[in-house]
């Protein structure tokens, strides 16, 4: 473990330097005592990652974007880095009406979505949620494009919307390789989701399938989209320097605008392409094991996908509660929280959920937060263990958003680097529960961002909907763009005309 410290510093003064410094989070020290704090800290040094420590993941990062883009080095890339087909952000002249899918989390959504070019606008007309049950996440593709296809049929029979042909937008928020704007390759299922028959097949075709085997309605053109996609272009429309989308939700992933110079693996050298980064795949090769815990190994082990998504192991919500968890287990066998006793509930994998975290982290109600779910949980707590539990929350979570930064400052320096520039200011779009939700997370994150990208002045906007109505709008991109270059032909076929006239008359 490169992290550990072997300087001999006590492990109190670590952390009281790194409190002052501001290099991690304040962190909630107040009422441990001492000797408790020297021991507790054992545990939790190893997840305190140095400014130092973050330039390197983030110059490691680098390095994998170019992998993840080069033509004959992307196939074996941890860090993805897929063509998304969107190659244009909002201009705010899109309009019209779509349907928008939403598969990523545990529900799925459908939407009905206006989006209005002299408002302004992207208004949700309706929706309608789905819940996906575990035995489907787990279940046959078929099964599953069957569910989302009579979700979709009731919606528009609810809404008489059976008989038009609407352009569709369908979040799908997993890794595919994307051969255009409406094919879709599904590398790998992610976050639980494990069924059966869909890796290595076109998701639009699975969907269309399934349409056509009920047989009682019709979609129009289908554009696919990342939840990060969607959420850069949600918010693109608000704010037109909108060029990346980050969500740090049940997982963790950003998209850029890249220029397409650079993206070696499909033609053409103009203009610019989102580029899904899939950066959860960042640790994959091993990359990142001298700042895994013993914690992170445990997570990952017992996943549905051991070695894969590494770091949005670290990061995201579906296993931030887990990790918080596997180090509370390990403090009490030995016996430094709740008189050596698990209880049932603590010793039971995913029963610390990740909102606690949040709750615990609450500024102001935090400790009584705290001593409520420790009580929930069974455990024989006194108000030391309280404290502790909370500076565990903290730590685990702040490292989470120190992680994120360095990914963040990694793509924000690229943009910088490409275009030039000595200063950029851009925006990001961003969402996901743990952005969101936990008290700290945004104003940690932002902070070591600042420290990781001095030269970059970065707005950060929460979206709204990006999956729902971002997924409009990529669609909605992608119709103008279509009609722009139809427009263009056209044009150009004058142009002919008008030389062979020319030409006859000579
Ligand atoms: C997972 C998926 C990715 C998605 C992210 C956030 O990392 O692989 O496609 O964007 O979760 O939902």
């Amino acid at each position: 473990m490169s992290n550990t410290q072997a300087n001999g510093e006590s492990n109190i003064q670590i952390t009281k330097k790194a409190k002052m410094s501001g290099d991690t989070a304040t962190l909630h020290l107040d009422g441990i005592p001492p000797e408790v704090l020297s021991k507790v800290e054992k545990y939790l040094q190893l997840f305190q990652l140095s400014p130092e420590m973050l330039q390197e993941v983030s110059a490691r990062l680098r390095k994998d974007l170019l992998r993840g883009l080069g033509k004959h080095s992307h196939h074996k890339a941890p860090v993805k880095m897929l063509p998304t087909f969107v190659r244009a952000t909002p201009d705010g002249t899109e309009k019209g009406d779509f349907l928008a899918l939403d598969l990523g989390g545990t529900n799925f959504r459908v939407l009905h979505v206006r989006v209005e070019e002299e408002a302004q606008k992207v208004l949700k007309m309706d929706s309608q949620i789905c819940a996906i049950p575990q035995e489907m996440m787990l279940g046959t593709g078929e099964q599953l494009f069957d569910h989302i296809a009579t979700c979709l049929g009731d919606f528009l029979e609810s809404q008489n919307l059976k008989g038009k042909t609407l352009p569709l937008g369908f979040t799908f928020s997993f890794p595919c390789e994307q051969l255009e704007i409406d094919k879709s390759i599904l590398i790998r299922w992610t976050k639980g989701f494990n069924c059966s028959g869909v890796e290595g097949k076109d998701v639009v075709q699975l969907l269309k399938e399934a349409i056509h085997r009920r047989g009682d309605y019709d979609i129009g053109s289908v554009a696919m989209v990342n939840d990060t996609v969607g959420t850069m272009m949600s918010c693109g429309y608000r704010d037109q320097s909108c060029e990346i989308g980050m969500i740090i939700g049940t997982g963790t992933n950003a998209c850029y605008m890249e220029e397409m110079k650079n993206v070696k693996r499909i033609e053409g050298e103009d203009g610019r392409m989102c580029i899904n980064t899939e950066w959860g795949g960042f640790g994959d090769d091993g990359s990142l094991d001298d700042i895994l815990t013993e914690f992170d190994v445990e997570v990952d082990k017992t996943s549905i996908n051991p070695g894969v998504h590494i770091f949005e192991k670290m990061i995201s919500g579906m296993y931030l509660g887990e990790i918080v968890r596997l180090v509370l287990v390990k403090m009490t066998k030995d016996k430094l929280l709740f008189k050596g006793q698990i209880s049932e509930t603590l010793g039971t994998p995913g029963q610390f959920e990740t909102k606690f975290i949040s709750e615990i982290e609450e500024p102001d109600s935090g400790l009584e937060n705290a001593k409520k779910i420790l009580t929930e949980l069974g455990l024989d707590w006194d108000p030391v263990d309280a404290c502790v539990v909370r500076l565990v929350c903290d730590t685990i979570s702040s490292r989470s958003a120190r992680l994120c930064a360095a990914a963040l400052a990694t793509l924000v320096n690229r943009i910088r680097n490409n275009r030039k520039l000595d200063h950029l200011k851009t925006t990001v779009g961003v969402d996901g529960t743990v952005y969101r939700k936990h008290p700290t997370f945004s104003s940690k994150l932002q902070k070591a961002v600042r420290l990781l990208a001095p030269q970059c002045d970065i707005t950060f906007l929460v979206s709204e909907d990006g999956s729902g109505k971002g997924a409009a709008m990529v669609t909605a991109v992608a119709q103008r763009l279509a009609h722009q270059s139809r427009l263009l032909e056209e044009s150009d076929g004058e142009d002919n005309d008008e030389e062979e006239e020319e030409e006859e008359g000579q």
